[in-house]
């Protein structure tokens, strides 16, 4: 038995997660409905090789195997998202029992193995029936998400107590309707900060849902993406550098969800493109959460040139291959940061973090990825140092179970502690994945 003094707490939720989009596939079976990632990647020169999700991992046929995988990994918990489409065809309106059939199927098998699932309800699949009608640029999409919400509750609220209303939402609005570079591929600043507006009003109608269908147990979030703004030196000029930049990430979002305003500085630089909020929107929005999820890849790094702020290039970084800098302190300064700024009263998890980096089938039939281990160890210390000085931090979803569909990049980034040749839909657990096992079964840091 490997010791470790590097220990977390007793029932720590050790997991990986994945989203319906980039591992499902079976896009248009069994009465799915047509969603706005469908319609994006069938659009040539939209995704990298034109790939697609029309198979992905086939996890949709493959998910009792795939269950198999994370019981041998010894994961206490899996972080899967529904696909709108698959249970609401046209977004509102009748559900596809088809389409429930499957995750009723799925949470089942999880328990059986011993694995708690925790539920995203949307992770950027949205229904294309319903951006036909404005999607999210439609504030009436508040009330469909709820609607939806509550029908998903109503199926597996009685097994199923963790939920999270959306992944991201700062990636929807951002890349998805002013970068353009993710579906529905928009470009358009003014409704993009609209978007920011509209998830958060659906998070806030949807935790209410969520409650009025689930029980005592149920717990509901939302899960956001973050970076550090860190000082490039320890020099206090820095300091004030870094902590003077502006950060779209906490302020379109924590702001208002932990404190129910949009931040003066957010709000001109928006400028003209400043959302539209109606009286009652901000107290919608700032309902309570039961967990915020926390999503960390990456950080960055400023200084102070001569008045002016500067972001830099960290000195000596390792880069992954999506050309982010590995940076755990990073991490341990965010989840402190949200610990202060919830004044200790929000229980965090690490709903995503882990690397993508260009793995090879070695002779032995194994993946020795080094780097990915060596990420992981750095990023799980990291987390552990934040638990020491006090954070509330429940639980570290890796990203991701499996390799999969990297949305823009399509094939060509892979993020899985288990490896799939697509070709074959072979899985193989990568060295990252006998190490995730280890430190799960050591409850601690190896
Ligand atoms: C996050 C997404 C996730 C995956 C990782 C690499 O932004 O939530 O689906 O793409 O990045």
């Amino acid at each position: 038995m490997t010791t470790t003094t590097r220990s977390f707490p007793q029932g720590f939720v050790w997991g990986a997660a994945t989203a319906a989009y980039q591992i499902e596939g079976a896009w248009n079976e069994d009465g799915k409905g047509e969603s706005i990632w469908d319609r994006f990647s069938h659009t040539p020169g939209k995704v990298m090789d034109n790939a697609t999700g029309d198979v992905a991992c086939d996890h949709y046929h493959r998910y009792l195997e795939d269950v198999a995988l994370m019981k041998a990994l010894g994961l206490r918990a899996y972080r899967l998202s529904v696909s709108w489409p698959r249970v609401l065809p046209a977004g509102v309106g009748p559900a596809n029992p088809k389409g429930i059939a499957f995750y009723d199927r799925l949470v089942d098998a999880l328990l059986a193995a011993g694995i708690q699932p925790f539920i995203t309800l949307y992770h950027w699949d949205l229904p294309l029936a319903l951006h036909d009608r404005g999607g999210w640029g439609n504030r009436d999409i508040a009330g469909w998400f709820a609607d939806y919400a509550a029908v998903m509750v109503k199926a597996l609220g009685d097994r199923v107590r963790h939920w999270i209303t959306l992944n991201e939402p700062w990636c929807v609005a951002f890349l998805g309707h002013d970068w353009g570079v993710h579906a529905p591929g928009v470009r358009d600043r003014r409704l993009a900060i609209q978007v920011v507006h509209n998830t958060l009003l659906s998070h806030g109608m949807a935790l209410q849902a969520i409650r009025a269908a689930g029980n005592a147990q149920t717990q509901a979030g939302i899960t956001l993406n973050f970076e550090a703004k860190l000082p490039a030196t320890d020099n206090p000029a820095d300091q004030a550098a870094a902590d003077s930049v502006l950060d779209p990430n906490y302020e379109w979002f924590v702001d208002p969800i932990l404190r129910g305003y949009y931040s003066e500085r957010i709000l001109q630089d928006a400028g003209v493109d400043a959302p539209v909020v109606q009286p009652g929107d901000m107290a919608l929005i700032s309902g309570r959460n039961d967990f915020l999820g926390v999503n960390y890849y990456t950080s960055s790094f400023y200084r102070d040139a001569g008045g002016k702020v500067e972001q830099v290039e960290m000195p000596g970084a390792e880069y992954t291959l999506m050309n982010w800098a590995v940076v755990p302190q990073g991490l341990t300064a965010l989840l402190k940061r949200l610990s202060r700024d919830s004044r200790g009263n929000l229980p965090l998890y690490i709903t995503e973090n882990g690397c993508s980096y260009a793995d090879e089938i070695s002779p032995d039939g194994r993946i020795h990825d080094d780097r990915r281990v060596a990420y992981l160890r750095a990023h799980f210390a990291a987390a552990h140092d934040a638990i020491q000085a006090g954070v509330d931090l429940r639980g570290y979803f890796v990203w991701s179970l499996m390799d999969n569909f990297e949305w823009a990049w399509g094939y060509r980034q892979w993020f899985g502690v288990v490896g799939v040749d697509y070709a074959t839909q072979k899985r193989t657990i990568k060295d990252s994945g006998y190490y995730l096992r280890d430190v799960i079964a050591a409850n601690g840091v190896l």
